[in-house]
Protein backbone atom coordinates (compact mmCIF):
# COMPACT_ATOMS: atom_id res chain seq x y z
CA UNK A 1 0.00 0.00 0.00
CA UNK A 2 1.12 3.66 -1.00
CA UNK A 3 0.65 6.18 2.50
CA UNK A 4 -1.26 8.93 1.24
CA UNK A 5 -0.91 12.39 3.32
CA UNK A 6 -4.54 12.39 3.07
CA UNK A 7 -4.98 8.84 4.81
CA UNK A 8 -7.93 8.78 7.32
CA UNK A 9 -5.18 7.77 10.22
CA UNK A 10 -3.36 11.17 9.90
CA UNK A 11 -6.94 12.90 9.91
CA UNK A 12 -7.68 15.33 13.20
CA UNK A 13 -10.11 14.00 15.77
CA UNK A 14 -12.23 16.35 17.61
CA UNK A 15 -13.30 15.28 21.31
CA UNK A 16 -16.55 15.85 22.71
CA UNK A 17 -14.76 17.85 25.02
CA UNK A 18 -13.88 19.78 22.32
CA UNK A 19 -9.94 19.25 22.69
CA UNK A 20 -8.23 17.93 19.12
CA UNK A 21 -6.15 14.86 18.47
CA UNK A 22 -3.74 15.80 15.63
CA UNK A 23 -4.06 12.16 13.76
CA UNK A 24 -5.35 8.72 14.99
CA UNK A 25 -2.68 7.30 16.39
CA UNK A 26 -1.58 6.55 20.14
CA UNK A 27 0.84 5.68 22.18
CA UNK A 28 -1.02 3.12 24.70
CA UNK A 29 -0.16 3.33 28.14
CA UNK A 30 3.30 0.92 29.14
CA UNK A 31 4.30 1.01 32.72
CA UNK A 32 8.22 2.67 32.62
CA UNK A 33 9.51 1.65 36.55
CA UNK A 34 11.91 4.48 35.96
CA UNK A 35 10.65 6.63 39.11
CA UNK A 36 13.27 7.78 41.22
CA UNK A 37 13.18 7.09 45.31
CA UNK A 38 10.55 9.79 45.75
CA UNK A 39 8.01 8.43 42.84
CA UNK A 40 8.68 10.85 40.72
CA UNK A 41 10.02 10.77 37.04
CA UNK A 42 13.73 11.21 36.48
CA UNK A 43 16.03 12.33 33.03
CA UNK A 44 15.66 9.39 31.39
CA UNK A 45 11.39 9.04 31.30
CA UNK A 46 11.58 13.26 30.40
CA UNK A 47 13.93 12.47 27.43
CA UNK A 48 11.78 9.21 26.82
CA UNK A 49 8.63 11.15 26.51
CA UNK A 50 10.33 14.24 24.49
CA UNK A 51 11.43 11.21 21.76
CA UNK A 52 7.41 9.53 21.99
CA UNK A 53 6.28 13.50 21.14
CA UNK A 54 8.78 14.05 18.68
CA UNK A 55 7.53 10.24 17.06
CA UNK A 56 4.61 11.25 15.41
CA UNK A 57 1.61 10.02 17.53
CA UNK A 58 -1.13 12.22 17.74
CA UNK A 59 -1.48 10.97 21.36
CA UNK A 60 0.72 9.48 24.29
CA UNK A 61 -1.14 7.82 27.53
CA UNK A 62 1.85 7.69 30.19
CA UNK A 63 2.06 3.90 32.34
CA UNK A 64 0.32 3.77 34.84
CA UNK A 65 0.35 6.90 37.41
CA UNK A 66 -0.70 5.13 41.07
CA UNK A 67 -3.27 7.36 43.26
CA UNK A 68 -1.63 5.86 46.33
CA UNK A 69 2.36 4.86 47.08
CA UNK A 70 1.52 1.90 49.42
CA UNK A 71 0.07 -0.08 46.32
CA UNK A 72 1.45 0.79 43.14
CA UNK A 73 1.68 -1.76 39.95
CA UNK A 74 5.41 -1.74 39.88
CA UNK A 75 7.91 -0.24 42.25
CA UNK A 76 9.18 2.40 39.83
CA UNK A 77 5.83 3.74 39.21
CA UNK A 78 5.10 7.57 39.38
CA UNK A 79 2.66 8.57 42.04
CA UNK A 80 1.16 11.80 42.55
CA UNK A 81 -0.79 12.06 45.46
CA UNK A 82 -0.15 16.01 45.88
CA UNK A 83 1.12 18.71 44.51
CA UNK A 84 4.67 18.07 46.00
CA UNK A 85 7.20 17.76 43.19
CA UNK A 86 4.28 18.96 40.41
CA UNK A 87 7.42 21.19 38.79
CA UNK A 88 9.10 17.81 37.89
CA UNK A 89 6.23 15.98 36.32
CA UNK A 90 5.86 19.28 34.54
CA UNK A 91 9.41 18.79 32.91
CA UNK A 92 7.96 15.24 31.67
CA UNK A 93 4.88 16.66 30.37
CA UNK A 94 6.52 19.54 28.68
CA UNK A 95 8.98 17.12 27.38
CA UNK A 96 5.97 14.78 26.13
CA UNK A 97 3.49 17.51 24.52
CA UNK A 98 6.26 19.20 22.98
CA UNK A 99 5.56 18.05 19.50
CA UNK A 100 1.64 19.67 19.19
CA UNK A 101 0.52 15.85 20.70
CA UNK A 102 -1.87 15.34 23.29
CA UNK A 103 -0.29 13.63 26.53
CA UNK A 104 -2.71 11.82 29.04
CA UNK A 105 -1.94 10.40 32.70
CA UNK A 106 -3.22 6.85 33.23
CA UNK A 107 -4.51 7.04 36.55
CA UNK A 108 -4.59 3.69 38.73
CA UNK A 109 -4.60 1.64 41.76
CA UNK A 110 -3.27 -1.64 42.19
CA UNK A 111 -5.51 -2.92 44.79
CA UNK A 112 -4.70 -7.20 44.89
CA UNK A 113 -2.61 -6.93 41.89
CA UNK A 114 -0.15 -4.79 44.27
CA UNK A 115 2.73 -7.31 44.28
CA UNK A 116 5.08 -8.18 47.68
CA UNK A 117 7.92 -5.80 46.77
CA UNK A 118 5.02 -2.76 47.11
CA UNK A 119 3.16 -4.22 49.87
CA UNK A 120 2.44 -7.01 51.88
CA UNK A 121 -0.75 -5.72 53.20
CA UNK A 122 -2.93 -5.08 49.88
CA UNK A 123 -6.21 -3.68 49.52
CA UNK A 124 -9.24 -4.74 47.53
CA UNK A 125 -12.90 -5.08 46.88
CA UNK A 126 -12.97 -8.68 48.80
CA UNK A 127 -10.31 -10.52 50.67
CA UNK A 128 -9.65 -12.82 46.99
CA UNK A 129 -6.37 -14.04 47.21
CA UNK A 130 -4.21 -13.69 43.71
CA UNK A 131 -2.40 -16.79 43.52
CA UNK A 132 0.62 -16.28 41.04
CA UNK A 133 4.18 -17.38 41.42
CA UNK A 134 3.67 -16.14 45.38
CA UNK A 135 4.20 -12.12 44.04
CA UNK A 136 1.24 -10.85 45.88
CA UNK A 137 0.15 -11.13 49.58
CA UNK A 138 -3.60 -11.81 50.31
CA UNK A 139 -5.76 -8.48 50.45
CA UNK A 140 -8.01 -7.32 52.88
CA UNK A 141 -11.31 -6.08 51.90
CA UNK A 142 -11.90 -2.81 52.33
CA UNK A 143 -13.73 -0.86 54.40
CA UNK A 144 -16.18 2.24 53.48
CA UNK A 145 -13.36 4.58 54.92
CA UNK A 146 -11.31 3.17 52.00
CA UNK A 147 -13.50 3.33 49.30
CA UNK A 148 -14.17 7.01 49.83
CA UNK A 149 -10.39 7.57 50.38
CA UNK A 150 -9.71 5.51 46.72
CA UNK A 151 -12.39 8.09 45.22
CA UNK A 152 -11.26 10.81 47.05
CA UNK A 153 -7.42 10.17 45.76
CA UNK A 154 -8.36 9.63 41.81
CA UNK A 155 -9.95 13.04 42.02
CA UNK A 156 -6.49 14.68 44.12
CA UNK A 157 -4.06 12.81 41.55
CA UNK A 158 -6.59 13.47 38.21
CA UNK A 159 -6.46 17.48 39.25
CA UNK A 160 -2.45 17.46 40.15
CA UNK A 161 -1.83 15.76 36.47
CA UNK A 162 -4.22 18.37 34.79
CA UNK A 163 -1.63 21.43 37.00
CA UNK A 164 1.07 19.38 36.02
CA UNK A 165 0.33 19.74 32.34
CA UNK A 166 -1.04 16.64 31.06
CA UNK A 167 -3.19 17.33 28.46
CA UNK A 168 -5.63 14.78 29.98
CA UNK A 169 -6.33 11.64 31.92
CA UNK A 170 -7.15 7.78 31.31
CA UNK A 171 -8.92 5.93 34.41
CA UNK A 172 -7.35 2.58 34.53
CA UNK A 173 -10.61 0.53 34.95
CA UNK A 174 -9.28 -2.87 33.09
CA UNK A 175 -6.57 -5.68 33.40
CA UNK A 176 -7.66 -6.56 36.74
CA UNK A 177 -6.45 -3.30 38.66
CA UNK A 178 -8.42 -2.23 41.96
CA UNK A 179 -11.36 -0.38 39.86
CA UNK A 180 -11.52 -3.81 37.38
CA UNK A 181 -11.23 -5.75 40.28
CA UNK A 182 -14.80 -3.70 41.75
CA UNK A 183 -16.23 -4.65 38.33
CA UNK A 184 -15.90 -8.16 38.60
CA UNK A 185 -18.13 -10.67 40.38
CA UNK A 186 -14.87 -13.14 40.93
CA UNK A 187 -13.15 -10.53 42.82
CA UNK A 188 -15.16 -8.40 44.12
CA UNK A 189 -18.22 -10.43 46.40
CA UNK A 190 -19.41 -7.40 48.38
CA UNK A 191 -22.83 -6.90 50.07
CA UNK A 192 -22.58 -3.45 50.27
CA UNK A 193 -23.26 -1.09 47.69
CA UNK A 194 -20.55 -1.45 45.83
CA UNK A 195 -21.14 -5.12 45.38
CA UNK A 196 -23.69 -7.79 43.35
CA UNK A 197 -25.28 -6.48 40.45
CA UNK A 198 -23.50 -4.97 37.71
CA UNK A 199 -25.09 -1.36 38.78
CA UNK A 200 -23.43 -1.78 41.96
CA UNK A 201 -19.89 -3.11 41.11
CA UNK A 202 -19.68 0.25 38.27
CA UNK A 203 -20.34 2.28 40.97
CA UNK A 204 -17.08 3.05 42.12
CA UNK A 205 -15.62 3.69 38.66
CA UNK A 206 -18.95 5.82 37.89
CA UNK A 207 -18.66 7.90 41.22
CA UNK A 208 -15.05 8.65 40.55
CA UNK A 209 -15.89 9.96 36.71
CA UNK A 210 -18.17 11.73 37.93
CA UNK A 211 -16.32 13.81 40.62
CA UNK A 212 -13.31 13.96 38.16
CA UNK A 213 -15.48 15.71 35.77
CA UNK A 214 -16.96 18.49 38.16
CA UNK A 215 -13.02 19.26 39.28
CA UNK A 216 -11.48 18.97 35.58
CA UNK A 217 -13.95 21.35 33.92
CA UNK A 218 -16.03 20.36 30.80
CA UNK A 219 -13.01 21.35 28.60
CA UNK A 220 -10.62 18.71 29.92
CA UNK A 221 -10.38 15.38 28.00
CA UNK A 222 -11.43 12.31 30.20
CA UNK A 223 -10.96 8.55 28.85
CA UNK A 224 -11.13 5.35 30.82
CA UNK A 225 -9.66 1.77 29.99
CA UNK A 226 -12.04 -0.39 30.30
CA UNK A 227 -11.99 -4.75 29.72
CA UNK A 228 -14.39 -6.14 27.43
CA UNK A 229 -14.07 -8.89 29.52
CA UNK A 230 -11.87 -10.78 31.92
CA UNK A 231 -11.73 -13.68 30.27
CA UNK A 232 -12.37 -15.92 33.50
CA UNK A 233 -15.25 -18.36 33.95
CA UNK A 234 -17.50 -17.01 36.34
CA UNK A 235 -15.62 -13.05 36.09
CA UNK A 236 -16.53 -10.14 34.32
CA UNK A 237 -18.23 -10.76 30.96
CA UNK A 238 -19.09 -9.02 28.12
CA UNK A 239 -22.74 -8.09 29.41
CA UNK A 240 -21.28 -6.35 31.95
CA UNK A 241 -19.17 -4.61 30.00
CA UNK A 242 -22.26 -3.52 27.80
CA UNK A 243 -23.83 -2.23 30.67
CA UNK A 244 -21.06 -0.63 31.82
CA UNK A 245 -20.39 1.24 28.69
CA UNK A 246 -24.24 2.06 28.80
CA UNK A 247 -23.77 3.84 32.07
CA UNK A 248 -20.43 5.65 30.52
CA UNK A 249 -22.38 6.66 27.11
CA UNK A 250 -24.67 8.92 29.77
CA UNK A 251 -21.33 10.83 31.05
CA UNK A 252 -18.85 13.05 29.21
CA UNK A 253 -16.28 10.75 28.53
CA UNK A 254 -14.19 11.46 25.34
CA UNK A 255 -12.26 8.58 24.45
CA UNK A 256 -13.38 4.82 26.04
CA UNK A 257 -10.00 2.68 25.28
CA UNK A 258 -10.80 -1.73 24.69
CA UNK A 259 -8.38 -4.22 26.41
CA UNK A 260 -9.12 -7.35 28.13
CA UNK A 261 -7.93 -9.78 30.75
CA UNK A 262 -6.18 -9.44 34.35
CA UNK A 263 -2.83 -10.83 35.57
CA UNK A 264 -5.20 -13.90 36.15
CA UNK A 265 -5.06 -14.24 32.13
CA UNK A 266 -2.59 -11.69 30.51
CA UNK A 267 -4.65 -11.45 27.45
CA UNK A 268 -3.84 -8.12 25.86
CA UNK A 269 -0.11 -9.43 26.01
CA UNK A 270 -0.34 -12.54 24.66
CA UNK A 271 -0.90 -12.20 21.07
CA UNK A 272 1.17 -15.87 20.49
CA UNK A 273 -2.91 -17.55 22.09
CA UNK A 274 -4.94 -19.03 18.67
CA UNK A 275 -8.00 -19.86 21.52
CA UNK A 276 -9.36 -16.12 20.83
CA UNK A 277 -11.69 -15.43 18.37
CA UNK A 278 -10.36 -11.97 17.87
CA UNK A 279 -7.84 -13.20 15.97
CA UNK A 280 -10.15 -13.58 13.23
CA UNK A 281 -8.59 -9.91 12.49
CA UNK A 282 -5.27 -8.83 12.84
CA UNK A 283 -6.14 -7.10 16.11
CA UNK A 284 -7.67 -7.91 19.32
CA UNK A 285 -10.80 -7.01 20.59
CA UNK A 286 -12.04 -5.89 17.17
CA UNK A 287 -15.30 -8.25 17.11
CA UNK A 288 -16.19 -6.84 20.66
CA UNK A 289 -16.14 -2.73 19.25
CA UNK A 290 -18.34 -4.01 16.98
CA UNK A 291 -20.46 -4.73 18.97
CA UNK A 292 -20.40 -1.68 21.09
CA UNK A 293 -20.57 0.88 18.21
CA UNK A 294 -24.35 0.01 18.45
CA UNK A 295 -24.29 0.97 22.10
CA UNK A 296 -22.48 4.15 22.57
CA UNK A 297 -21.45 7.44 21.05
CA UNK A 298 -17.89 7.67 23.24
CA UNK A 299 -15.12 8.04 20.35
CA UNK A 300 -13.62 4.08 20.51
CA UNK A 301 -9.63 3.13 20.36
CA UNK A 302 -8.63 -0.62 20.50
CA UNK A 303 -5.15 -1.42 21.53
CA UNK A 304 -3.36 -4.73 21.03
CA UNK A 305 -2.37 -6.56 17.82
CA UNK A 306 -2.36 -3.84 15.45
CA UNK A 307 0.65 -4.10 13.07
CA UNK A 308 0.04 -3.53 9.34
CA UNK A 309 -0.61 -0.08 8.27
CA UNK A 310 -3.35 -0.98 5.70
CA UNK A 311 -5.78 -2.74 8.15
CA UNK A 312 -4.84 0.25 10.60
CA UNK A 313 -5.90 2.82 7.61
CA UNK A 314 -9.21 0.39 6.94
CA UNK A 315 -10.23 0.27 10.44
CA UNK A 316 -10.26 4.33 10.74
CA UNK A 317 -11.22 4.98 7.06
CA UNK A 318 -14.93 2.06 7.52
CA UNK A 319 -15.14 4.19 11.05
CA UNK A 320 -14.90 1.57 13.19
CA UNK A 321 -12.74 3.26 15.53
CA UNK A 322 -11.68 6.95 15.91
CA UNK A 323 -7.82 5.75 17.61
CA UNK A 324 -5.53 3.46 17.10
CA UNK A 325 -3.50 2.22 20.33
CA UNK A 326 -0.22 0.53 19.52
CA UNK A 327 2.31 -0.14 22.38
CA UNK A 328 5.35 -2.91 21.68
CA UNK A 329 5.24 -1.51 18.16
CA UNK A 330 7.26 1.79 20.24
CA UNK A 331 9.80 -0.41 21.05
CA UNK A 332 9.96 -3.00 18.54
CA UNK A 333 10.83 -0.48 15.73
CA UNK A 334 12.20 3.41 16.90
CA UNK A 335 11.23 5.42 13.96
CA UNK A 336 7.54 4.10 14.91
CA UNK A 337 5.31 5.36 13.85
CA UNK A 338 6.84 8.30 11.64
CA UNK A 339 7.41 4.98 9.51
CA UNK A 340 3.90 4.34 8.93
CA UNK A 341 3.21 7.85 8.62
CA UNK A 342 5.95 9.05 5.73
CA UNK A 343 5.50 5.06 4.34
CA UNK A 344 9.10 3.69 4.79
CA UNK A 345 7.36 0.35 6.75
CA UNK A 346 4.26 -0.88 6.63
CA UNK A 347 4.25 -3.46 8.57
CA UNK A 348 5.88 -3.58 12.39
CA UNK A 349 7.77 -7.43 13.31
CA UNK A 350 6.92 -8.70 16.44
CA UNK A 351 9.67 -10.01 18.68
CA UNK A 352 10.76 -13.49 17.76
CA UNK A 353 11.57 -15.12 20.97
CA UNK A 354 9.40 -17.71 22.51
CA UNK A 355 9.30 -18.63 26.31
CA UNK A 356 9.17 -22.19 26.84
CA UNK A 357 7.93 -21.88 30.65
CA UNK A 358 3.87 -21.11 30.18
CA UNK A 359 3.92 -19.76 33.88
CA UNK A 360 6.31 -17.12 33.49
CA UNK A 361 5.78 -16.37 29.82
CA UNK A 362 4.32 -12.51 30.37
CA UNK A 363 6.46 -11.90 32.52
CA UNK A 364 9.24 -12.79 30.29
CA UNK A 365 7.37 -10.74 28.00
CA UNK A 366 7.12 -7.83 30.14
CA UNK A 367 11.00 -7.89 30.66
CA UNK A 368 11.80 -7.67 27.61
CA UNK A 369 9.93 -4.72 26.76
CA UNK A 370 10.61 -3.00 29.94
CA UNK A 371 14.06 -3.38 29.12
CA UNK A 372 13.82 -2.30 25.68
CA UNK A 373 12.44 0.89 26.85
CA UNK A 374 15.14 1.85 29.27
CA UNK A 375 17.28 1.79 26.24
CA UNK A 376 15.49 4.23 24.64
CA UNK A 377 15.32 6.35 26.93
CA UNK A 378 18.89 6.37 27.77
CA UNK A 379 19.47 6.65 24.50
CA UNK A 380 20.96 3.58 23.42
CA UNK A 381 19.82 0.67 20.29
CA UNK A 382 17.33 -1.82 21.17
CA UNK A 383 18.48 -5.34 21.36
CA UNK A 384 15.98 -7.33 19.15
CA UNK A 385 18.27 -10.55 20.80
CA UNK A 386 18.04 -9.87 24.61
CA UNK A 387 17.23 -12.74 26.42
CA UNK A 388 13.69 -13.61 28.23
CA UNK A 389 15.55 -15.32 30.94
CA UNK A 390 17.99 -12.31 31.39
CA UNK A 391 14.92 -10.37 31.21
CA UNK A 392 13.01 -11.93 33.70
CA UNK A 393 15.95 -11.91 36.34
CA UNK A 394 16.52 -8.20 35.24
CA UNK A 395 12.57 -6.87 35.87
CA UNK A 396 12.49 -8.74 39.55
CA UNK A 397 15.80 -7.70 40.63
CA UNK A 398 14.59 -4.16 39.91
CA UNK A 399 11.73 -4.58 41.07
CA UNK A 400 13.12 -6.02 44.59
CA UNK A 401 15.84 -3.56 45.21
CA UNK A 402 13.46 -0.36 44.09
CA UNK A 403 10.42 -1.92 46.65
CA UNK A 404 12.66 -3.00 49.46
CA UNK A 405 15.99 -1.07 49.64
CA UNK A 406 15.70 2.33 48.63
C1 LIG B 1 6.03 -3.20 28.76
C2 LIG B 1 4.52 -3.03 28.80
C3 LIG B 1 3.95 -2.30 29.82
C4 LIG B 1 2.56 -2.11 29.86
N1 LIG B 1 2.03 -1.31 30.84
C5 LIG B 1 0.72 -0.98 30.80
C6 LIG B 1 0.19 0.00 31.68
O1 LIG B 1 0.90 0.61 32.50
N2 LIG B 1 -1.14 0.25 31.60
C7 LIG B 1 -1.95 -0.36 30.68
O2 LIG B 1 -3.14 -0.07 30.64
N3 LIG B 1 -1.46 -1.26 29.82
C8 LIG B 1 -0.16 -1.57 29.83
N4 LIG B 1 0.35 -2.44 28.90
C9 LIG B 1 -0.55 -3.02 27.89
C10 LIG B 1 -0.56 -2.17 26.62
O3 LIG B 1 -1.11 -0.89 26.82
C11 LIG B 1 -1.35 -2.86 25.50
O4 LIG B 1 -2.69 -3.01 25.93
C12 LIG B 1 -0.79 -4.22 25.10
O5 LIG B 1 0.63 -4.20 25.03
C13 LIG B 1 -1.32 -4.66 23.73
O6 LIG B 1 -1.00 -3.73 22.71
P1 LIG B 1 0.18 -3.99 21.63
O7 LIG B 1 -0.15 -5.28 20.92
O8 LIG B 1 0.13 -2.81 20.72
O9 LIG B 1 1.47 -4.10 22.37
C14 LIG B 1 1.74 -2.68 28.86
C15 LIG B 1 2.33 -3.42 27.83
C16 LIG B 1 3.71 -3.59 27.79
C17 LIG B 1 4.31 -4.36 26.64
Amino acid sequence: MIFKRNASLLTSLKLPCGAEIKNRIAKAAMTERMADKNHLPNKDLCNLYGKWSDSGAGLLISGNIMVDKRYKEASGNIVIEDEIGIEIVSEMTKAGTRSGNHFWAQISHAGRQSTIFSTFKPIAPSAIHLKKLMLFAKPKAMTLEQIQDVKRRFVTTALNCKKAGFTGVQIHAAHGYLLSQFLSPKTNVREDNYGGSIESRSRLLVEILTEIRVEVGSEFPISVKLNSADFQRGGYDEEDAFFVIGKLDKMKIDLLEISGGTYENIVFLTKRSERRSTRKREAYFMEFAEKIRKITTIPLMVTGGFRTLDFCEQVIQKGELEMIGFARPFLLNESFPGCFINGGTTKIEDASFEFPIKKMADMAEAGYFDYQMHRIAKDLELRPHYSPYAAILRMTTNEMIKGWFR
